[in-house]
């Protein structure tokens, strides 16, 4: 995920990651294809549903029924009636890369699905706007820190944490 010093992720639920650097979105896509496995809110999937829609095992969480017209590699789905671990388990996934939204991060989180973190931290403050995690309640979950490494002259930090667990 990309952040603002003070934790900030978008304007809004439409405004997208404009704003990210380009050595962000470098580090972004070249993530991506080790992946085989794709978690998103139905917002974070609408902006970018071109991309996504061109990967394989992709679940966008909703609570709403949207299956229309969409290609067979996403599955729209409440995780309060579906089991997202059980979605890629079945089908071989290794490594899911988290997409967000906030309440997607918060619900891998909580439910013990998030091993690693790899967070850009992009030289702005935004004051207000899309957090990173918006969970159910709070508490204090552990990571560790692996690596930190600087992308770009202006700044911006590329943070790399494991879960403490
Ligand atoms: N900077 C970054 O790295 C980064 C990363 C991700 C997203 N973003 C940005 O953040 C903004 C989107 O934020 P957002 O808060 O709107 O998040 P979002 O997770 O993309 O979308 C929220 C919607 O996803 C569904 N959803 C999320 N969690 C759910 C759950 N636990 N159960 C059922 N449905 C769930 C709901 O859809 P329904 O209304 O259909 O039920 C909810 O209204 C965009 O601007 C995006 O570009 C930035």
């Amino acid at each position: 995920m990309a952040v603002s010093i003070d934790g900030v992720l978008a304007e809004n639920g439409k405004s997208g990651n404009r704003w990210t650097s380009r050595e962000d979105q470098a580090f972004f896509q070249k993530a991506l294809s080790k992946h085989d496995g794709f978690a998103t809110g139905y917002n974070t999937f609408k902006i970018a549903e071109k991309k996504v829609k061109k990967r394989r095992n992709v679940l966008v969480f909703t609570s709403k029924k949207r299956n229309k017209g969409v290609p067979e590699s996403v599955t729209f789905a409440d995780p309060k009636r579906f089991s997202p671990r059980k979605f890629f388990t079945g089908r071989g996934c290794k490594n899911v890369a988290v997409l967000g939204g906030p309440g997607v991060y918060a619900y891998f989180l909580e439910h013990g699905l998030l091993d690693e973190l790899f967070i850009t931290v992009e030289p702005y403050v935004f004051t207000k706007g899309v957090p990173m995690f918006f969970g159910s309640k709070f508490k204090a979950h552990s990571f560790v820190l692996k690596s930190a490494r600087r992308l770009n002259k202006n700044g911006t930090l590329l943070l790399k944490y494991k879960h403490a667990s």
